[in-house]
């Protein structure tokens, strides 16, 4: 039979979303049921997206910098790799991260339960996995299933045709990898495989790599993966075929051979939200054009008592949007003042070196006819880039010409993931190009070169000569 369990708040999914939410509603004091198919919290960012990615990268990044020692006058052997310590090293961190988890539901007294929910109705959840069936009837519910990886249609049923997840495992490591999709994540996963020896191949179908970032800010990643892989723009994969020895893939691009053989594919062509099967048709909610949820100001869907966050609600698909808006969705519901949506949502591509931009790209400004002025520096300027080996980045800012206020910034360098951050308080405190430029900044730090970016803005630069007036 049946259990059946009564809390104010029940959560769906586990995720960054999904326990920020429940969280922060157990300590504005609701009573709070948290459900997730997998038997521990964290979500796809924490099993099998960021934090296993991010691991990867950093053991890999290894091989690349005993090369870069060498202009310092410091030779290494090629590191050696032993995978299965990358591996348990990458599983060590999910452990701690999910204990660190579990305590603090426990620390809270949330009920965590362990199986797939489906909304009977708009007040019970039914909650089953193999052994038992739990019937949730709650007052609020928040929605936070997350997304999963985007398959292009079509392909062969085969095991060497991955998805991130497949990725990430590292099970083997192919001679030849294909990577559909130069997004974040075909881009990171390239970086790890290529790290350990794999060949690779990127077939992005848009005219630059990283789509939404600004040309100039990816030019100099460009760059320096156009070395080191073979990189076709423009290009569609149409089709593969399934051999013993290889995949054959065949290719429509300008520049591309019309196919090509691999030893594994990787398909990273975006995500799409998870809706399905969960009795969402239940609710009576309204979705918009793309399948998210539609929500309003505070995350609430069309029907009050039910909200949803994270990737199922909207793009940027980013673990710090989700756990934003799950702090905003709990507090709405525990009768909090809750504050206005953040829309200056960072986006970090991890790659070697990283890009990251906050708030309008310049291409987002042309197109919205925003007048503004660019402060862009080349990390060539930069006397602690210059000194550390990584003088080929660049930062921008861009001020709107009539307020004088920040819109925008992009980065590609070194540590652009921690520099935006100055770019981001800037944008959520409305700071004009003088405040940047008068805040004083430690030299030498590559953190100068967003204050050179918003000098050269107010005129007020010296590391560099002045524009021309006219
Ligand atoms: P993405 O949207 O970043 O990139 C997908 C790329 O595939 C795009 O450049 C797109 O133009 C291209 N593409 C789409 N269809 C194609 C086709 N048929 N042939 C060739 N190229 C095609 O998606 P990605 O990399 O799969 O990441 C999924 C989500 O996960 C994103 O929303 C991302 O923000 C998030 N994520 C974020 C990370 C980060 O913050 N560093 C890391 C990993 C994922």
């Amino acid at each position: 039979m049946a259990e059946t369990i009564e809390c104010d708040l029940v959560v769906l999914g586990g995720g960054p979303g999904g326990y920020t939410a429940a969280f922060r509603a157990a300590d504005l004091g609701l009573s709070v049921c948290l459900v997730d198919r997998r038997g521990q919290l964290g979500g796809v960012c924490l099993h099998e997206g960021c934090i296993p990615s991010k691991t990867l990268l950093h053991g890999t990044a290894f091989i690349d910098l005993a090369e870069q020692a060498a202009p310092f006058g410091f030779t290494f052997n090629r590191p050696k790799v032993n995978i299965e310590t990358l591996k348990e090293k990458k599983e060590s961190v999910i452990r701690k991260l999910t204990n660190g988890l579990d305590n603090l539901a426990r620390g809270r007294k949330i009920t965590c339960l362990t199986g797939t929910g489906f909304f009977k109705n708009k007040t019970t959840l039914i909650v089953k996995n193999r052994e038992t069936t739990t019937n949730v009837v709650f007052k609020d519910a928040i929605i936070a299933t997350g997304s999963s990886p985007f398959y292009l249609p079509g392909l062969p049923d085969d095991p060497r045709i991955w998805d991130s997840t497949d990725a990430l495992s590292l099970d083997s490591i192919p001679p030849r990898l294909l990577v559909i999709g130069g997004g974040v994540i075909g881009l990171e996963m390239a970086q790890v495989y290529h790290a350990l020896g794999s060949q690779i191949t990127i077939v992005e179908m848009l005219e630059q790599i990283i789509p939404p970032a600004d040309r100039d800010i990816v030019q100099p990643l460009f760059l320096h993966l156009k070395k080191r892989y073979q990189i076709y723009t423009r290009t569609r994969v149409t089709g593969i075929v399934a051999e013993e020895q290889c995949l054959t893939a065949t290719l429509a691009g300008k520049k591309a051979p019309e196919s090509a053989q691999f030893d594994a594919v990787l398909v990273a062509v975006g995500r799409r939200p998870h809706t399905d099967d969960m009795g969402f048709e239940n609710l009576g909610f309204m979705f918009d054009k793309q399948g998210f949820i539609q929500t309003g100001p505070h995350q609430e869907t069309t029907v009050s008592h039910i909200y949803a966050v994270g990737d199922v609600a909207g793009e940027p698909m980013l673990a710090h949007k989700a756990t934003h808006e799950g702090k905003r969705a709990a507090e709405s519901i525990a009768g909090e003042k809750v504050s206005a949506p953040s829309h200056t949502i960072p986006s970090v591509a991890y790659t070697e070196p990283e890009i990251a931009w906050a708030g309008l790209t310049e291409k987002e400004a042309k197109a919205k006819k925003i007048n503004y002025d660019k402060g862009k520096i080349p990390w060539g300027a930069s006397g602690r880039a210059l000194s550390t080996g990584v003088a080929k980045g660049v930062t921008k800012v861009l001020f709107d010409k009539e307020t004088g206020k920040i819109l925008g910034a992009g980065i590609c360098g070194a540590h652009a993931g921690e520099l935006i951050h100055e770019a981001v308080v800037a944008l959520e405190q409305g700071a004009t190009a003088a405040d940047l430029s008068k805040t004083v900044h430690a030299h030498p730090t590559l953190a100068e070169t967003i204050a050179l970016a918003a000098e050269s803005v107010d005129g007020s630069i010296t590391d560099a000569l002045q524009a021309k007036k006219i």
